[in-house]
């Protein structure tokens, strides 16, 4: 079991109590430096090293000191999915493991005595996580940290997921949510956020310049270059968000897709496809509220593809991790956006928390 492990040159003088521990255990310790207590270092180069370590599994946890075991942690937190924490007694380290799970432990030089390490290090390995409520919780912050990862990735050539935190969309998914929504004012709601979307959906599209009189004088104005759009809502529930969109994108043409998933194979099987006929010089939105385990939305994807459809993006109200992973590993290419990004699939593949089942809601059939 590979341990990382790394020091600044104020927690190097920790550093052989915490190598002699870990061989001790009969654990594998990375060396990630510094290698002598010289100054000059700074804290983070080596705590992020670690950090990367451990969150690409590279090691199973990690042990970093500086001075105050603070510097350090703040630094290794700012990678995905690491959780540190400075801990000073066994106490810590076991509150540390047992409700937070902390995958790197932190260590300050000047707060600590190299022969308090063995039972601080020994109580955060031999403590168990309790899960249950705790589990709850580091799910509300793996969410949050997903949500400000995704929303920047712009690596080239894959696919964004952008989520809108614009207020008036936030506080409309708030209500569509609650149980107590009626049908008619769940179809006004969906209708309206996707409205609100369309302002983000669209924000690439080409501009260009004409020349036009206003009533004073002749200027260039600017205007949309003409590009085609269409819009294919998943039947049935994307037929909620259609309206909507084509309040402010009169002229998209509307493609439909619909998906039925086989009982035996659980797979999605198309039943109905009709698109517009120039469907690869659009750009398509696909529209389908709930991303839940991205089964019809990858295939509605794929079929568009078969027919011709080249740019492809994906507009849903709430997604789950889980189908926002499926859509892009087998569609890089698409863009998908989203108003809230949930925590995970109940056993049901249903949305938590999410909203239920959008076409029932929608359509008032349950
Ligand atoms: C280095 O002098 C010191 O500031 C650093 O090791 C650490 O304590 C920062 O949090």
């Amino acid at each position: 079991m590979k341990v990382a492990v790394g020091c600044d040159h104020a927690g190097f003088v920790l550093k052989s109590a915490v190598m002699d521990f870990l061989h001790a255990k009969g654990l594998e310790p990375l060396d990630f430096g510094a290698f002598a207590e010289e100054g000059g270092d700074d804290y983070p180069d080596v705590a992020i090293k670690v950090a990367r370590a451990v969150a690409s599994e590279e090691a199973v946890c990690g042990v970093l000191m500086c001075g105050t075991g603070a510097g350090v942690a703040i630094a290794a937190n700012k990678v995905s999915g690491v959780r540190a924490v400075p801990c000073h007694n066994a106490e810590l380290a076991r509150l540390a493991k047992a409700h937070n799970d902390i995958n790197v432990i932190t260590l300050g030089g000047r707060i600590i005595k190299p022969e308090q390490v063995p039972e601080i290090l020994e109580t955060w390995f031999s403590t168990p996580f309790e899960g249950g409520r705790h589990l709850q919780r580091l799910n509300k912050i793996a969410v949050e940290e997903k949500a400000t990862a995704i929303c920047g990735s712009t690596v080239e050539g894959a696919g964004r997921t952008v989520i809108f935190d614009h207020p008036l969309v936030q506080h409309k998914v708030g209500i569509i949510r609650r149980k107590e929504t009626t049908v008619k004012q769940f179809r006004e709601l969906l209708q309206e956020i996707a409205s609100l979307m369309v302002y983000e959906v669209t924000r690439s599209l080409a501009l260009t310049e004409i020349e036009v009189e206003t009533p004073i004088a002749r200027t260039m104005v600017r205007t949309l270059e003409g590009k085609k759009l269409a819009i294919v809502p998943v039947l049935r529930a994307g037929l909620g968000m259609v309206d909507g969109i084509l309040q402010l994108v009169p002229n998209a043409k509307v493609g439909h897709v619909g998906l039925y998933r086989d009982p035996k194979t659980l797979e999605p099987v198309e039943y109905y496809c009709k698109l517009p006929q120039d469907i690869g010089e659009r750009d398509i939105f696909v529209l389908d509220p709930m991303l839940a385990t991205g089964g019809s939305a990858t295939a509605a994807i794929s079929l568009i593809k078969k027919r011709g459809g080249k740019k492809v993006s994906l507009v849903c109200l709430i997604a789950a991790p889980e189908g926002i992973a499926r859509v892009h590993q087998e569609h890089p290419d698409t863009d998908i956006f989203i108003a809230a990004l949930d925590s995970h699939l109940n056993e049901h593949g249903y949305i938590v928390p999410g909203l239920g089942d959008a076409g029932d809601r929608l359509f008032g059939t349950k």
